[in-house]
């Protein structure tokens, strides 16, 4: 029988450990009010959910959150502006362009127009440069997540193959560069997979530490995985629920019934890696404050 990991109790220590660290601060300095600032265009009602849920839970830390509901039909030009003009706000520390952004808007020209030093996603070329080079500053909130889970979990990645499933730019991609990183954390031997890999079932079977991302259900079956492993689920799907009042319940990746059976460890949806995201989001906005601020550990 696997240990299911609580994500959510994880994220709850993180999150409880930022505000803690804030009203220390605010006491030798009651003017550091970490600012974060959210924008969202269009009507998505998933990305709505998670705006709303970083408001609550950055103001619940002693931050200030700002929220920018812009209309779908806002022009390339108007939210670079906005992104501009929000990069240079002393008010501000984080910004989080909430994506994806209508099909219309180019989004990398927009991440580009994201202060460096404010990119508390991590999605600015700068910032993935430097985790390429081996001394990350901002890593993407879901990949930070991970890495976190697995070491409050006690589980050594060091020397392990990690196999990850997905390779976008905001999962799969930097949290195999986060694993490969020098450091007792990480050292990991790390595998990609994607829609294009050939025989996936023979690579994941591989796998000490299997993580996926790949945004459908029951996509890791039983037969996909070797016994003892560690499974992290990022996938996170809607499904119709008649039962739930709102209609759909959220499902990851894995085929969680019968992949715990097989596994040491296992992340549930919800419950896993979604709560870890919004705290590591807090986290790279109060470390940003803190450099703004000159406070230093
Ligand atoms: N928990 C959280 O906070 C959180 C945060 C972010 C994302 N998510 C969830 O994680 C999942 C992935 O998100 P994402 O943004 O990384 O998705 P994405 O950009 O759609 O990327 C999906 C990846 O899966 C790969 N893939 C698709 N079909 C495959 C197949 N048959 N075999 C192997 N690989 C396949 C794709 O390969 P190609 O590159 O070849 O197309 C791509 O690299 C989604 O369910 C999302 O909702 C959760």
């Amino acid at each position: 029988m696997s240990t299911i990991i609580d994500g959510k109790a994880i994220a709850d220590k993180l999150t409880k450990s930022v505000a803690e660290e804030i009203n220390l601060i605010k006491k030798t300095n009651s003017g550091f009010v970490p600012g974060l600032a959210a924008v969202l265009v269009g009507e998505d009602p998933a990305s709505k959910v998670y705006v709303r849920n970083k408001k609550k839970s950055a103001t619940s830390v002693g931050m200030e959150a700002l929220d920018y509901y812009l209309p779908e039909s806002t022009t390339q030009k108007e939210l670079e502006e906005y992104v501009r003009k929000l990069s240079e706000d002393v008010k501000i520390d984080g910004i989080l362009v909430q994506l994806p952004l209508p099909a219309h808007i180019d989004q990398e020209k927009i991440i580009n127009v994201i202060n460096p030093d404010k990119d508390v996603d991590g999605l600015h070329p700068y910032n993935v440069g430097l985790l390429v080079k081996g001394q990350p500053r901002f890593v993407p909130a879901t990949p930070a997540g991970v890495q976190y889970i697995l070491s409050e979990s006690g589980i050594e990645v060091v020397g392990k193959h990690v196999v990850i499933c997905g390779r976008s730019e905001i999962v799969g991609k930097p949290l195999g560069l986060l694993l490969i990183q020098r450091n007792k954390n990480a050292n990991a031997t790390v595998t990609m997979c994607h829609s294009r890999t050939e025989n996936i079932r023979n690579i994941t079977k591989q796998a000490d530490v299997l993580i996926v991302a790949v945004g459908q259900q029951n996509f890791i079956k039983a037969d996909m995985v070797k016994k003892g492993a560690v499974i992290i689920d990022v996938g996170t799907n809607r499904i119709q629920d008649a039962t739930r009042k709102s209609g759909y319940r959220l499902v990851g990746d894995v085929d969680f019934e019968n992949v715990k059976k097989i596994a040491s460890a296992i992340t549930p949806v919800p419950g896993g890696v979604g709560p870890m995201t919004i705290a590591m989001l807090l986290k790279n906005t109060l470390e940003s404050a803190k450099r703004k601020n000159l406070v230093f550990d």
